[in-house]
């Protein structure tokens, strides 16, 4: 809905480089350009956006996606004054923002904002199901009846039994409860993984993005990037699914900001703590046998 409300097809978006590529296609289906801004330990580096005009900038300041920063408040302000400047307007996407373990909540961007520039998103994927395909977006005044409007003609409404069914949650309390619930489980699980990575991989490995969400990306210090495709060979010949970080950054070679060495997203909420482990163990192996193809 944002991308077919508030975008032209000559227009220009800000994106997170490395980001959320389904993000990136919805907003560039359109045909409107992405203007790649470069992220780092602490979310989008907005510094680097101060020059860039353009009609909205798509950004994931709780836990960014995928390298799980949590952005400052100095750069929040920044980001808004930014979009103040430029008469722009900010997607937050708070996806996964039920899961922090050792941060302290930052207010988001809508909270922060007095003016009227900023879409905050949330779903139930990470809290519920993605099968049930339910999320909510809180625009500012002046576009909820385009917003309201525009949802009857997309798709005539969300389903209705769903929708009510959650309502009953949120009122009962029943669904405070279960995300309580699956905070500690999901939060275990995380320690579970941070341990079996430290005792596999020690120090050859560098760890982001623990503080919050329901994953890591964990860069492999001395396995180059040329040597992934290998790798994700190698762990699937013992049944283990790994995602690299690498198709996460923008295309563009001149910008092209991408470490030289191989950064996996794993994500450890659907698996029990069990299958982590294993899945750590197997990994391992995949490693070494890279590493001893690579010296002899
Ligand atoms: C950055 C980001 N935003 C949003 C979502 C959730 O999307 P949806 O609500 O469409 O399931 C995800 C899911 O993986 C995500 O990674």
């Amino acid at each position: 809905m944002c991308a077919r409300l508030l975008l032209n097809s000559d227009d220009r978006f800000v994106m997170e480089d490395p980001g959320y590529l389904m993000a990136r296609h919805v907003f560039a289906a359109n045909g409107a350009a992405a203007v790649p801004i470069p992220v780092d330990v602490d979310g989008m580096d907005t510094e680097q956006l101060a020059k860039t005009e353009a009609r909205l900038a798509y950004v994931t300041p709780s836990h960014q996606f995928p390298l799980g920063g949590v952005m400052p408040i100095a750069r929040r302000h920044q980001l808004l004054a930014w979009a103040r400047k430029f008469d722009a307007y900010v997607i937050e996407d708070d996806y996964d923002s039920e899961y922090r373990y050792d941060t302290k909540p930052v207010p988001p961007l809508h909270a922060l904002a007095a003016s009227q520039d900023v879409i905050y998103l949330g779903t139930v994927s990470k809290t519920l199901s993605p099968t049930l395909r339910i999320g909510y977006l809180v625009v500012p005044s002046q576009l909820q009846s385009l917003f309201a409007a525009a949802k009857q003609i997309m798709d005539r409404h969300t389903p209705l039994i769903e929708q009510e069914a959650l309502a009953t949650m949120f009122e009962t309390g029943a669904y405070d409860r279960h995300v309580r619930r699956v905070r500690r489980r999901n939060g275990e699980r995380r320690q579970v993984l941070l341990d079996a990575l430290r005792r596999r991989f020690g120090d050859r490995v560098q760890i982001d993005g623990a503080a919050a969400g329901l994953h890591v990306v964990v860069w492999f210090r001395d396995l180059p990037q040329t040597s992934e495709a290998a790798l994700i060979e190698a762990a699937r010949v013992k049944g283990v699914g790994i995602y690299p970080v690498a198709p996460l950054f923008h295309p563009h070679p001149s910008r092209r900001q991408r470490p030289d060495v191989i950064g996996l997203v794993m994500g450890y909420a659907a698996l029990e703590a069990r299958q982590i482990e294993r899945g750590c163990q197997l990994l391992a192996q995949a490693v070494d046998q890279l590493r001893s193809r690579r010296l002899s």
